[in-house]
């Protein structure tokens, strides 16, 4: 007899040139955010399962398939998983580490371009008006070289952003719970409190993962410390940044524009939000390059291949 893989969404084809023949693969098509209950529907034939960041993987979804024996969700980040309840039950759990890493970092370092050079701003005038018109004082933004990132969590995205930043001559510190010796010497960084990276950071980078002590992390407190020639990036998960605390800042110009990846109630985006012309956004596409989703895809495939076949998954979280 077979086992079954679900896969919540369409994904590049390695993973189904993977797992078909071995497994009866059923495939859905991606439809937005899904509901518990329809998480309970479509895992209800699953012993394994490929899953998406915004599926949500509760006590009552994975309890409601006693079959169920692996989640491979289709991201690094894995706050939509009960983890706690995957281990009770006995459900593998896996993510993809590292091969999104230097995506994330590239789509931050874009963002901090963006913000600083005023890129979307620029090409949306240009396209609204059909006008260049060269003037000293137009259009000015602010340097990098010289300036300080302030990296929140120095995990491995937090690590290639500072890289980056290093290459266009900037200064790094970070906060998180521990030091990382090897940023330290290569970027020359140092780790600071939370409170201190606020106040000193010309760019402040959040990359640290979402959970209940990092859920609104950066609130009315933090950015009341924030230099107001300072920006906020965000490429990590949206409900670290309180995003109400953000427009006021914004619009009390305690902070100078934010560059956002993620957002609190994804998929959707606030208005007040998208009122500002300082703010970059973008649809959460961080990990978005062929490469990268493909190897995302591989790896999911992999570690369901493995729980199936009676080994351990290759990268599991919890
Ligand atoms: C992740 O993998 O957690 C990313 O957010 C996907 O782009």
């Amino acid at each position: 007899m077979k086992y079954t893989v679900v896969i919540t969404s369409e994904l590049p084809p390695v993973a189904m040139q993977m797992l078909a023949g071995e497994f009866d693969v059923i495939s859905h098509s991606s439809e937005g955010v899904r509901t518990e209950e329809e998480m309970v529907t479509i895992l209800a034939e699953a012993d394994g399962a490929i899953t998406l960041l915004s599926d949500p993987l509760t006590r009552r979804v994975l309890e409601s398939n006693s079959n169920l024996r692996v989640v491979a969700n289709y991201a690094v980040g894995y706050n939509n998983v009960d983890l706690d309840a995957a281990r009770e039950l006995g459900i593998a759990v896996t993510n993809t580490p590292g091969v999104l890493t230097e995506a994330t970092a590239d789509l931050t370092m874009a963002l901090i371009l963006a913000v600083t050079r005023r890129v979307a701003e620029g090409d949306a005038y240009v396209r609204r008006t059909g006008l260049v018109e060269w003037a000293p004082l137009a259009w000015l933004g602010s340097s990098l070289q010289g300036r300080q990132l302030g990296v929140i969590g120095m995990g491995r995205i937090g690590f290639a952003t500072a890289t980056r930043a290093r290459a266009f001559g900037m200064s790094v510190v970070y906060s998180g719970p521990s030091a990382r010796p090897e940023s330290d010497r290569q970027h020359e960084s140092r780790r600071v409190a939370l409170d201190e990276l606020f106040t000193t950071s010309d760019i402040v980078s959040v990359h640290c993962p979402l959970n209940e002590e990092t859920r609104h992390l950066v609130d009315d407190a933090a950015l009341g410390r924030t230099k107001a020639s300072a920006f906020l990036i965000n490429t990590s998960r949206g409900p670290i940044v309180d995003e109400r605390a953000l427009c006021d800042a914004l619009e009390n110009r305690r902070i100078a524009g934010a560059g956002l990846d993620v957002f609190e109630n994804e998929p959707h985006v606030g208005e007040r939000l998208r009122s500002f012309s300082n703010v970059v956004l973008l649809p959460h596409i961080g990990s978005a390059t062929f490469e990268t989703r493909s190897e995302m895809a591989r790896i999911a495939a992999s570690n369901v291949q493995a729980v199936l076949r009676g080994r351990p998954p290759f990268t599991p979280v919890g």
